[in-house]
């Protein structure tokens, strides 16, 4: 081969997409490992978190990337190709809309923002600029057994939806867990899988309080029951267990006219070496190993429609999904005091 052939296959070399990121605690320590070890084309570049040694010591797992005090640095970056945002909610729509303004592409966790008004601002900011910018962290899009669900519904396997049965239960919550955080933090996932799995807006969202664990710290309302109800009728029930001591668990239900699926009751590997003549298995510790595969395949298809100019993946849950979402959110929360179901009224989604 000779030198300018070796250059010009050189100048054909797809380069890694450079992803900043901004605040490297639980979630983005892991986004920040899946990026640099385990999904192709992209690697990162700058990290902030607002304690600077928590960022450096993730950056120093992250080969090549360097630490910068702020956000706003991450964002105007040169070597910054892509923003991932993991830091607080009540940080999100600030960061999200100074990415939209850099003209980067962004995948922001959930949720977009901590009220409706906040999220629709980041709608009407990205819809000024005549392009998608915004991808939402709703990993479930993601996981195996929701696209298998999704693809079984939209091949009119099950008939029409008629009821959504939900189960979401985590072994413990950090301290400092209330209700609302019950709401914008557990149910907002069930809420964008909503949307999701049928495709319309929810109308009206009740929140029942049963008799508490012993285990909840006092104020929590755990287990929490939400009923939601869709433009088309359907049901849905979100039941909310965060203090199990056991593990972490989704399952999903979807009962249709003309059968029902059921997803996320992975048993792994099932063993008959337990102690005292029992058999049985493991619950995944927290949400990273259940749907580690989820967010591997979020994160490579941000990277693929960042690569290709699309900048958001065609199942990811995009800035107007995060608006629905953070608008129901706030009907539950407002049913937490109210006596039976709120209704929710979307404002206008700009075409
Ligand atoms: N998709 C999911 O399944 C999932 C799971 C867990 C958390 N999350 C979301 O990820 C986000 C982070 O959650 P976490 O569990 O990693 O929390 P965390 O508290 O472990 O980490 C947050 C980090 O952000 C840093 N930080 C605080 N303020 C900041 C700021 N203004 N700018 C930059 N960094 C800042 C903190 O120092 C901390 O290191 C939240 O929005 C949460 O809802 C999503």
């Amino acid at each position: 081969m000779t030198a300018t052939q070796s250059a010009d296959r050189q100048t054909t070399v797809p380069q890694d997409i450079r992803v900043g990121v901004i605040g490297v605690g639980r979630m983005g320590a892991d986004h920040v490992e899946r990026i640099s070890r385990r999904i192709k084309g992209a690697r990162v570049s700058v990290i902030s978190d607002y304690l600077r040694e928590t960022a450096e010591k993730v950056s120093a797992a992250a080969p090549g990337s360097r630490v910068v005090d702020t956000p706003e640095e991450v964002i105007s970056a040169e070597d910054v190709d892509a923003v991932l945002i993991a830091s607080p909610g009540q940080f999100h729509r600030d960061q999200v809309l100074a990415a939209i303004a850099a003209g980067k592409p962004v995948l922001c966790e959930k949720p977009l923002a901590m009220n409706p008004s906040d999220a629709y601002d980041v709608v009407l900011a990205e819809h000024g600029t005549g392009r998608a910018y915004v991808s939402l962290g709703f990993m479930r899009r993601f996981d195996a057994g929701y696209g298998q669900l999704k693809d079984a519904l939209d091949a009119g396997e099950l008939g029409a939806p008629l009821i959504l049965n939900c189960k979401h239960r985590n072994a413990d919550v950090l301290p400092g867990f209330t209700n609302v955080h019950m709401v914008y933090d557990s149910a907002v996932h069930e809420i964008d899988a909503i949307s999701f799995f049928l495709e319309e807006p929810v109308v009206s969202v009740q929140t029942l309080t049963p008799r508490s664990t012993e285990n909840a710290p006092e104020g929590l309302s755990d287990p929490m029951l939400l009923l939601f109800r869709t433009a088309s009728g359907t049901l849905v029930t979100d039941e909310l267990y965060v203090n199990t001591r056991s593990g972490y668990e989704v399952r999903t239900e979807l009962v249709g006219s003309q059968g029902s699926a059921t997803i996320g009751q992975e048993s792994g590997l099932v063993s008959t070496q337990l102690p005292g003549g029992r058999w049985g298995g493991a619950v995944p510790a927290d949400f990273r190993p259940r749907f580690l595969d989820a967010y591997d395949a979020e994160v490579q298809a941000w990277i693929a429609a960042v690569a290709d100019g699309t900048n958001v993946a065609v199942r990811s849950a995009t800035a107007w999904d995060g608006y629905a979402a953070a608008a129901v959110c706030e009907a539950a929360e407002q049913s937490l005091s109210a006596d039976g179901a709120v209704e929710i009224t979307l404002r206008e989604r700009p075409s």
